[in-house]
C-alpha cells in the first residue's frame, strides 16, 4: 500500500489542495493529555477529512494506560467528534480507525519501546507506512531526554531508506542553559533536519499573513521603519485562568510560557528584513538577526512589569485569584502577566520600542500586533480640530476576529473642521470563503511532509532565551508580582511602564 493508491478521502476535482503526505505514521507520546485530545487528534482527523493524509496513514498512541487498540480508538473518536473543525464522516473515520494502535507503557519501560518497534514494523507491512514515522512528544519536558534516549536505544530514531522525525512541544528548556542541554541531547540522536520544534503560533494563518502583508504589498514596507513608526505593541491577552494546568504553569509563568516563543516569533516576523526566499534557511536567518539584536533596556525595573491575577470577574461570573487555584501554593510568585520593552539595534528600528505583553484573566481574549505611527510632522489645523485625533495605527488582528485594521483621522461631517479616528477594516470572514485550518493541522501536515519553514531551529530558541534570561533573573530577585483583578487589563505597573515613555497601551 503506498500513497499513490486511490485515496477515497481526496477530492480530485479540487486543484487547490496542497501536497498530500506520503506513506507514514504519527506516534503520539502523552496521548491522554489535554493537548493531544483537544488539538492533535482533532487536527489528524481534519487532515484525513481534507484528504491530505495517505490512505495507509496510521496513528499510534503511547501512554501509561491499560488499554487495547480499541480503547484508544474510542478516545480518538470522542476527541475527533468533540473538537474537530470539519464535519464528521463515517468513511473517513473507518479508514483512519483501521490504522490505530496503542502501546501501553511508561517512558522508562524497555519492553514498551520494544513493543512500539514491533508495532511500527507491523504497520510498515500491513498499512504500507514505508518505515516513515514521526514521534510527537506531547509530554512534560522533564521526560524529553528519556524518550529520545529510548527511541535511540530501540533503533527507532533512524531507518535505512526511510525518515524518522521527532516533534517537540514547548517549553524548550527553562532558560538558556537548559535549552542548550536539551538541544545537545536531541541532536545526539536526531539529525538537525529531523527535529521539528512546535510553536503553534507559526501555524496560524494570520501569523503567516504577516509575511504576505509585508512582502507582497508595495505600500507598507516604505514606512515600516523608524522614520515613520513610533512604536510597536504586541499583545496576547487571554480571558481564561490556568484551569487545570497548575502542574505545568506554576514555576513557569507568563513570560516563559508565551513570550519566549509566540510573542518573540511575532516580533521577529514583524521586524525582520525581507528574506531572499521563503525557504526555511532564509527565513530563519532573518528572524535570527532580529532576535540577536533585540534587548531589553538596561533599567529592568522601569521597562518590565509583571502581575498575578487576583479575584475578580470572568465571563460574567465572580472568580477567585491565582493563589486560590487548585494545586497552587499560597506563596507562589509565578507571574500570570508579563510586559517587557525591547529595543532592536538595527538601522531600521533604532529608537522604536517594541512593547510585548501577555496575561491570563484579562478583559478579553485577543492577540494583535499594533504598529503605531508617528504623528504628521505638521498639522495645519486648529488645536480643537485635532483634539480627538489619535495616532495612526496598523493593527494585525491575529485572533479572534482575524484581519487587519488601519486607524487614521477623518473629518467629522459638518461645517466645522473636526477630525476624529476612524477604522478601515479587512476581515478574513468577509474577504474569503475558505475557512482557516487550525494551526496544528498545518504544522502536523508539514511534519509529515518534512517541510521545515514554520519550525524554529535551536538557534532561535536560544536567542529568545538570551533575551529573557536577564529579565527572569531580575524578577526572581525582586519579590512577588503585583496583583491585578481578574477581568481587568493587568497591573498598574504595566501602565506606568508605558506612561514613563509617554505612551499608553491600546485597549483592544
Ligand atoms: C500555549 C500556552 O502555548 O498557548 C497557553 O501554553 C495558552 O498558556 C495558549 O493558553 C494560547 O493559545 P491560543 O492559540 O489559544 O492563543
Amino acid at each position: 500500500m503506498t500513497s499513490t493508491r486511490h485515496n477515497p478521502l481526496r477530492d480530485p476535482q479540487d486543484r487547490r489542495l496542497p501536497l498530500i503526505a506520503g506513506p507514514c505514521s504519527l506516534v503520539i507520546f502523552g496521548v491522554t493529555g489535554d493537548l493531544a485530545r483537544k488539538k492533535l487528534i482533532p487536527a489528524v482527523y481534519d487532515l484525513a477529512n481534507r484528504g491530505l493524509l495517505p490512505p495507509g496513514f496510521s496513528l499510534i498512541g503511547f501512554a501509561r494506560r491499560d488499554w487495547e487498540d480499541q480503547d484508544f480508538a474510542d478516545i480518538v473518536y470522542e476527541s475527533a467528534r468533540a473538537h474537530a473543525r470539519t464535519p464528521f464522516r463515517e468513511e473517513v473515520w473507518d479508514q483512519l480507525a483501521a490504522g490505530m494502535r496503542f502501546v501501553p507503557g511508561s517512558f522508562d519501560d524497555d519492553q514498551a519501546f520494544e513493543q512500539l518497534a514491533r508495532t511500527i514494523s507491523e504497520l510498515d507491512v500491513a498499512r504500507g507506512t514505508g518505515g516513515n514515522h514521526a514521534f510527537y512528544l506531547s509530554i512534560p519536558p522533564t521526560f524529553f531526554p528519556d524518550v529520545v534516549d529510548q527511541l535511540r536505544k530501540h533503533g527507532l530514531a533512524e531507518a535505512a531508506g526511510a525518515w524518522r522525525r521527532v516533534v517537540i512541544e514547548k517549553p524548550f528548556g527553562h532558560d538558556l542553559h537548559s535549552a542548550k542541554e536539551l538541544n545537545a541531547i536531541v541532536s545526539e540522536v536526531f539529525l538537525r533536519e529531523s527535529v521539528f520544534r512546535i510553536d503553534h503560533y507559526l501555524g496560524k494563518e494570520t501569523v503567516q499573513n504577516i509575511l504576505a502583508f509585508r512582502f507582497a504589498n508595495g505600500m507598507f514596507e516604505p514606512i515600516w521603519n523608524s522614520h515613520y513608526v513610533d512604536h510597536v505593541q504586541i499583545t496576547m491577552a487571554e480571558d481564561i485562568g490556568i484551569g487545570g494546568r497548575a502542574g505545568y504553569y506554576d514555576g513557569i509563568g507568563a513570560a516563559r510560557d508565551v513570550i519566549q516563543n509566540h510573542l518573540l516569533q511575532l516580533l521577529a516576523l514583524v521586524a525582520m528584513e525581507e528574506p531572499v526566499s521563503f525557504n526555511a534557511y532564509s527565513l530563519r536567518i532573518e528572524k535570527q538577526k532580529i532576535l540577536a539584536n533585540a534587548h531589553p533596556p538596561e533599567r529592568l525595573d522601569l521597562h518590565t512589569a509583571r502581575g498575578q491575577y487576583a479575584a475578580g470577574w470572568a465571563g460574567g461570573e465572580k472568580v477567585g485569584g491565582y493563589l486560590q487555584e487548585q494545586d497552587i501554593a499560597s506563596s507562589s510568585t509565578t507571574e500570570t502577566y508579563a510586559a517587557i520593552r525591547l529595543d532592536i539595534e538595527t538601522r531600521r528600528w533604532a529608537g522604536v520600542p517594541f512593547y510585548l505583553r501577555t496575561g491570563k484573566r484579562l478583559g478579553r481574549r485577543v492577540t494583535e500586533v499594533a504598529v503605531v505611527f508617528k504623528r504628521a510632522p505638521h498639522q495645519p489645523f486648529s488645536k480643537t480640530a485635532t483634539e480627538e485625533l489619535g495616532e495612526n495605527a496598523l493593527v494585525m488582528r491575529i485572533q479572534p476576529d482575524e484581519g487587519v485594521t488601519l486607524r487614521f483621522g477623518a473629518k467629522v461631517p459638518g461645517t466645522a473642521m473636526e477630525i476624529r479616528d476612524v477604522n478601515m477594516d479587512f476581515a478574513y470572514g468577509g474577504a474569503f470563503v475558505e475557512s482557516s485550518p487550525e494551526a496544528y493541522e498545518r504544522l502536523i501536515l508539514d511534519v509529515l511532509l518534512g517541510d521545515p519553514p514554520l519550525f524554529p531551529q535551536h538557534e532561535e530558541v536560544e536567542l529568545a532565551w538570551e533575551i529573557l534570561d536577564p529579565i527572569m533573573k531580575f524578577w526572581a530577585g525582586h519579590g512577588k508580582p503585583e496583583s491585578y483583578p481578574s477581568g481587568g487589563w493587568g497591573p498598574a505597573s504595566a501602565d506606568e511602564m508605558l506612561a514613563r515613555d509617554g505612551r499608553v497601551w491600546r485597549r483592544p
